[in-house]
């Protein structure tokens, strides 16, 4: 072979090579947040609209990206309970096999919440013990019947006044008419009406717990109906150290000292006005991980103003990928921080649309047509940085 041709021969070889680099690094699909997630052994998760799964796009997505579902509205009394003797798991069923097929783990959300009740238990004038007779069945047979299915639960739910912060918020199962405080419980078997009456307790201990008595309670029935089940205390606008979560925190510190089954608490982690005051949510994390429980950040969006076709700005975008990366640093900064859930995963599909009267949305991680957003990316930069924690 003369050394032109050779030379040629050459060239050709090693642009031939180049160009197959090229390719194979473009179709190489860059790590899902689920694979990224594993190096530091976060759980990354989205709620869930079961009728959504049929579409092709949604459940590719959600099976692709996150290795943990919750059911957005699926488990809530008004759908799995709506009639006292009818119990309705189809679309909680749904979901915990479409997370089976893929790997996924299943939160649970949420067994004791003042809403979305169905109208047969708000209206029915219960009185106090028929209410927990009510309140500890629903417990145990919805925890039963997802019994090794869904690995966490939120017992409780927003427990926890917003116009008096540290205060208990009332609620049907707090004092209208609340279920008392039993024997079991640590106190006596009380009447009607909230169980704070100190008066009725045995102990300054009980005097102290009384306000929160019915809130143990739920985890001791939940408990016996799922032994394994991660326990949660879930609520929102208690990210940050401030006086609710100061309430809440005394709360856990009190369960873990007497042994009430609790195991960790959920921020709901609603950024609303791009505002997330994240040294003081980095705080809280560490001070209730330092109590033994671990941390999850159980609903995450961050709502934008948008306009009348539901975009937001370019800068307001970027902005909110700030967000969603310091967030997810300060939840990896701590080894008992071990989730960060999202509610819902594409801007298609979420609450906060109807919430604000269509003034805000692009809350999530997906654009409507599914394509990643900045905040994705920002995700992912999080996690592939905090791997080795
Ligand atoms: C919201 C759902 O996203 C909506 O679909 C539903 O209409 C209302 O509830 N805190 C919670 C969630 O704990 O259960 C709420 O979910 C959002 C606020």
């Amino acid at each position: 072979m003369r050394s032109g041709t050779l030379v040629v021969t050459l060239w050709i070889t090693i642009l031939a090579t180049a160009i197959d680099c090229k390719e194979a690094n473009a179709a190489a699909p860059e790590a899902s947040l689920r694979e990224l997630a594993r190096a530091s052994e976060m759980l990354i998760g989205a709620a869930v609209r079961p009728w959504a799964l049929s579409e092709a796009a949604y459940s590719s997505t959600l099976a692709r990206e996150f290795n943990m579902v919750e059911p957005e509205d699926a488990l809530k009394w008004e759908t799995i309970h709506p009639q006292a003797q009818t119990y309705d798991f189809s679309q909680g069923d749904q979901v915990v096999d479409f997370a089976r097929r893929h790997g996924m783990k299943v939160r649970g959300h949420t067994l004791v919440w003042h809403q979305q009740n169905p109208k047969w238990l708000t209206e029915g004038k219960f009185g106090s013990s028929e209410l927990a007779e009510i309140l500890e069945k629903h417990i145990k047979i919805v925890v039963g019947h997802y019994r090794g299915k869904i690995f966490a639960w939120d017992v409780v739910n927003e427990a926890f006044d917003e116009v008096h912060p540290g205060e208990l918020r009332s609620t049907i199962w707090r004092d209208q008419p609340g279920i008392s405080l039993t024997e079991e419980a640590g106190g006596s078997t009380g009447g009607p009406g909230n169980s704070g009456d100190s008066s009725r307790s045995g102990s300054a201990a009980n005097r102290k717990n009384a306000s929160y008595a019915y809130i143990e309670r739920c985890f001791r029935w939940a408990h016996e109906a799922d032994p394994q089940a991660l326990l949660f205390y879930n609520e929102a606008e208690a990210e940050a150290v401030n006086r609710k979560s100061d309430a809440i925190y005394a709360m856990v510190r009190d369960f873990r000292e007497r042994g009430v089954p609790i195991d960790g608490v959920g921020f709901q982690m609603h950024v609303a006005n791009l505002h997330a005051d994240v040294g003081s949510i980095s705080d809280n994390i560490k001070r209730f991980t330092a109590l033994g429980v671990q941390v999850q950040i159980t609903e995450m969006d961050v709502a934008l103003p948008v306009d009348a076709a539901g975009n937001a700005t370019p800068e307001d975008l970027q902005r909110q990928a700030d967000v969603y990366r310091q967030i997810a640093n300060a939840c990896l900064s701590y080894r008992g921080c071990m989730a960060i859930q999202t509610w819902g995963f594409t801007d298609k599909y979420s609450w906060i649309g109807s919430h604000s009267k269509h003034k805000q949305g692009a809350a999530l991680l997906f654009d409507k047509d599914y394509r990643p957003k900045p905040a994705y990316e920002a995700l992912r930069e999080a996690l592939r940085s905090g791997s080795g924690r």
